[in-house]
């Protein structure tokens, strides 16, 4: 297994037919193209474990705003509703930049998670033994890192109340959000990341900036009072900034790490970067029920899209977080995993993951090299 295990809060509803509907965002950039492969990988994987997999597609993001004006229309989010589970690839892209932020594509991606209340954003960060090289960090620094990063995802400066751009008094503009999380809002991120934390390394350090901010101070106190709860689980606290540090000083000090969504934004990346490439990382986003939604880390990547060079790795992983995670099909999810080691360990790379001596291919044929090993193994 690639990943540690966490706890599963999404019951399909159909868990003993291995019967799923599930729902595909390709959305913009490179979406189309790994989302393409990650499909294909789901059909393989389906026919040899016995899992049949009804699809539908809907529009998000650019892609949606070209179709119907809007990010994210209200058939899209209702598809989404009627599914088990949401795969989703990338959205936005340079032609959008200059939209209003209500009617750019990330307002799609903010209005899906908080539609179907995924308030909790896992994203691991494990180094590959066959990708230590592509890694701009020293082999012995980043050498056996494996961090989780758990995200609040649906609160804080992202949706806080007041916020936008007012006029000041004299005339001048003034842009306004809001950072506010509530005690409950705090403490069921925390026992999701503690949860998290016990079936791993049973470390977990809480990121917040509570020496500037009373929101934090809140947060700290309520993660403290938690653990009392999970005393098989170590807790610590960083400040925002020293964790930056920390993460490229010394990151196998971090185990499981919970924040806040714009500290979990940034310290993702972060993490993600460690490993290499941020195109092999999946995510998963989750709510106290109803579908999640398992998309990669990365962006659309515009500049490379339509060209077959992106890397679909990291799209394929997401959907096996989903069989994991969101189907509870933890064997067709193992076998994925462990086929993207395998093509890796055979020398196969996309440009992102490229290093001497290996094998460049694009993103179709990496899918095709992935479906051998599947079918092969
Ligand atoms: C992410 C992305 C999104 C975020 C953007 C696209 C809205 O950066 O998923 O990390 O900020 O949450
Ligand atoms: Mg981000």
């Amino acid at each position: 297994m690639m990943f540690e295990s966490v706890q599963t809060f999404n019951h399909p509803k159909s868990a003993m037919t291995h019967n799923y509907r599930i729902t595909l965002l390709p959305g913009d950039g490179i979406g189309p193209e790994i989302m393409t492969v990650a499909v294909e990988v789901l059909k393989v994987v389906g026919k040899k474990f016995d899992i049949q997999f009804e699809w539908k597609e809907a529009l998000i993001g650019g892609a949606a705003i070209d179709a119907t004006g809007e990010p994210l229309p209200c058939s899209t989010l209702d598809i989404c509703r009627n599914s088990d589970s949401i795969l989703l690839a990338a959205i936005g892209g340079y032609k959008w930049d200059s939209l209003p932020s209500n009617l750019r594509p990330e307002a799609g991606l903010l209005g899906l998670r908080a539609g179907l209340g995924l308030f909790a954003n896992l994203r691991p960060a494990k180094i590959l033994p066959q990708l230590i090289d592509a890694s701009t960090l020293k082999k012995e620094v980043v050498e056996g890192v494996d961090i989780l990063v758990v995200r609040e995802l649906t609160g804080g400066i992202y949706f806080g109340q007041p916020r936008g751009i007012f006029a000041t008094e004299t005339g001048e503009k003034r842009g306004v959000n809001t950072m506010a999380y509530t005690e409950s809002e705090i403490e069921r991120i925390g026992r999701v990341a503690f949860e998290a934390a016990r079936k791993r390394g049973k470390k977990l350090c809480s990121v917040d900036k509570s020496n500037v901010l009373e929101v934090s101070q809140l947060w700290r106190d309520r993660m403290t009072k938690l653990a009392k709860e999970y005393p098989d689980v170590e807790l610590s606290h960083l400040y925002v900034d020293n964790a930056a540090m920390q993460l490229l000083r010394y990151p196998k000090q971090f185990d499981t790490i919970v924040t806040g969504n714009l500290f979990g934004d940034i310290l993702s990346d972060a993490a993600a970067m460690l490993t290499g490439s941020i195109g092999m990382l999946p995510s998963a986003s989750l709510g106290a029920s109803g579908p999640g939604v398992f998309e990669p880390v990365h962006g659309s990547a515009p500049d490379i899209a339509g060209q077959d060079k992106a890397n679909p790795l990291a799209q394929v992983l997401s959907a096996a977080m989903m069989l994991r995670y969101g189907l509870n099909e933890a064997t067709a999810a193992d076998h994925i995993e462990s086929s993207v080691l395998q093509v890796l360990q055979n020398g196969l790379r996309t440009g992102d993951i490229m290093s001497p001596g290996m094998n460049l291919l694009g993103c179709r044929a990496m899918g095709e090299a992935l479906i051998k090993t599947l079918e092969g193994a």
